[in-house]
Order: C-alpha cells, then sequence, then structure tokens
C-alpha cells in the first residue's frame, strides 16, 4: 500500500514536507491616500481597509513596518477630478504627498506607485477620452509624468495599471531620461476587465461614467492574449509581470510563471477580498483559514509576490501555520 499518510502524522512532520511557502516579505499591502486632515475612514465594502490623511499614514504604517511585509502600493484618492486628470502628476498631488511622507519616514519599506489616470478624470476612465473613445497614445505621456512625478516624490517603483499599449516603453523612456534608470516597473500586464474591482472603485471613486474598460483591459476568456500582453510589456522594459485578479486567474498565473523569466506579481484584488470578509462577518466562513489558503493557492500557482488587502492580518496567521 502507498501509505502517504505517513508525512502527515503530525505538525512538524507536514511542515518538513511542505512544497510551498508564503512570507511576509513576498507581500505588498495597498494603501489608499486621501486629502484633509485627520481622516481614517472605513471602506464600506472592504471591512478592515480605510482612506487615510497623510497625516494619519502613520497609523497603518506602523503596522506595516511591525508585520514584516516588504512593500506599499500607493493610490491616491483625490478631491477634484476633470477630464485630464490633472491632480494625478501633479508633483504636489495627493499620492505625491502620500509617498513623501511614507518614504521620508519609513525608508525601508518598497513603496511603489499605482500609475492611472482612472480616480483622477471625471469620467473615470484610465486614458484620455475623446468623443466616448479611450485613447491610447494621447494617454502614454500623462502616465510616464505621473509615473515621474510619483518617482521624483520618493517611490521605489511604478506600476502603470492603466492597459494603455505601449506604457511600459515610454514610462521607461521618460524615467531613464530623467536619471531614474534604477528605478523598477512592475506592469499590470494581463489585467482582466473584472466585476472584481468593484469594492476598489467604491474607494476611489473611480468607476467609468460611461461605458466599460473592455477596450483596454482583458476578456476575461483570453489566456494566450495573456502571454502576449506579458511578453509585450517584457520586451518593452518591465521588470515584474502581474496578474489581476489573482484567484479566479490561477491558470494565468501558473502559465505567465512557467513561461516568462521574470518575477511575477499577483494582485488578490478587493472583489476577493470583500468576498472573503463578508462571508468571515456572517459567521458563514472561518476566516484566517480561507485567508491562508488563498494565499497558498496563489503562491502554489506561481506567483512570487502577492498584492493583498489581507497582507496585514495574515502574517499573524502565517505564524500559526
Ligand atoms: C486603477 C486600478 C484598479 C485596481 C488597481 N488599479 C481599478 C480598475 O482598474 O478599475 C483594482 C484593485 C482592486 O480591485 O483591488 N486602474
Ligand atoms: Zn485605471
Amino acid at each position: 500500500m502507498n501509505r502517504n499518510r505517513r508525512l502527515r502524522q503530525n505538525s512538524t512532520m507536514r511542515s518538513l514536507v511542505r512544497e510551498t511557502t508564503v512570507l511576509p516579505s513576498e507581500l505588498i499591502y495597498p494603501i489608499f491616500v486621501t486629502e484633509g486632515r485627520g481622516i481614517k475612514e472605513e471602506i464600506p465594502s472592504m471591512p478592515g481597509v480605510y482612506n487615510y490623511s497623510v497625516d494619519r499614514l502613520y497609523e497603518i504604517m506602523e503596522q506595516v513596518v511591525n508585520s514584516g511585509i516588504s512593500g506599499v502600493m500607493i493610490f491616491g484618492v483625490p478631491v477634484h477630478k476633470d477630464s485630464k486628470g490633472s491632480e494625478a502628476y501633479r508633483w504636489d498631488g495627493i499620492a505625491q504627498k502620500g509617498i513623501k511622507y511614507i518614504k521620508n519616514h519609513y525608508p525601508d519599506i518598497v513603496v511603489v506607485a499605482d500609475i492611472c489616470l482612472c480616480a483622477y478624470t471625471n469620467h473615470g476612465h484610465c486614458g484620455i477620452v475623446n468623443e466616448g473613445e479611450i485613447l491610447n497614445d494621447e494617454t502614454l505621456p500623462y502616465l510616464a509624468e505621473m509615473a515621474l512625478t510619483c518617482v521624483q516624490a520618493g517611490a521605489d517603483m511604478v506600476a502603470p495599471s492603466d492597459m494603455m499599449d505601449g506604457r511600459v516603453e515610454y514610462i521607461r523612456k521618460v524615467l531613464d531620461n530623467n536619471n531614474f534608470k534604477n528605478v523598477p516597473i512592475m506592469a499590470y500586464s494581463a489585467k482582466y476587465a473584472s466585476a472584481y474591482y468593484g469594492p476598489f472603485r467604491d474607494a476611489a471613486h473611480s468607476a467609468p461614467k460611461f461605458g466599460d474598460r473592455k477596450t483596454y483591459q482583458m476578456d476575461f476568456a483570453n489566456v494566450k492574449e495573456a502571454m502576449r500582453e506579458i511578453s509585450n510589456d517584457i520586451e518593452e522594459g518591465a521588470d515584474i509581470v502581474m496578474v489581476k485578479p489573482a484567484l479566479a486567474y490561477l491558470d494565468v498565473i501558473k502559465e505567465a510563471s512557467q513561461r516568462f523569466d521574470v518575477p511575477v506579481a499577483a494582485y488578490n484584488v478587493s472583489g476577493e477580498y470583500a468576498m472573503v470578509k463578508a462571508a468571515a462577518l456572517s459567521g458563514w466562513i472561518d476566516e484566517k483559514r480561507i485567508v491562508l489558503e488563498n494565499l497558498y493557492a496563489i503562491k502554489r500557482a506561481g506567483a512570487n509576490i502577492i498584492i493583498t488587502y489581507h497582507a496585514i492580518e495574515a502574517v499573524q496567521w502565517l505564524k500559526e501555520i
């Protein structure tokens, strides 16, 4: 008889043969930064996740530092929105202010800036719009300007999430020309048009006011196309590629990690977090065990880095595994 149970008989035996790990150093925690003072406002569809004004960022950053996770991903939530998203690429825009504060006070944390216009435009699309069309090439300079101002504010890495073609190459050139040759790009390469971003859009007030994002984000039926997106981004200079969302796209993560020799990040997005939290708050699932199982699944599929709203809590739970 094949007695596979021999290696499962107790917890130390199981840890001896465990094939996958999830380490705090592999996690990135997303942070929403908003204008004003004294603000720490819970996002209704994301219990436990808050919008912070810069003066209260220390509250979450202390937890980040104590947890031992490597990085944070910064999302600005501006008050003023206009057709070209002009708050996105001001030197003193809200994301830039948050980045500057964090980098000054927590120099060892990797600060990643999400680069996209949707939270800053009054139409809620990720690019410049003309007569209902989301323009590709016209958007690139704005994204590059946002990337540059975020890096000037202290960002260690930029993560374009807009899904315009050619943006990685464009951003790389602008960073290089401004003496930021050493700042890596983590490209949201295989980013699907997904209903799992719903709670994020509540948080960032970034839902599109007309239409949807299907002309630039990917069709969820496709996986070859994801490989094409990833390989294009690597050619253009991406240092890390991302698959997003994570849990409904484990096949895409797996294929990407087998095919490409750059680090693969997976974004465990807001809707995935919200579903777990809602069920946990109803007492229907064991949150701790579900979160660990999900994070291990993402790692098992081949992700090297996980961006997750569970990061801080998960670090505690990982110690108990
Ligand atoms: C901005 C951006 C989004 C997310 C990350 N960057 C929203 C979107 O594309 O609509 C989603 C993150 C999440 O749902 O947690 N483009
Ligand atoms: Zn966007």
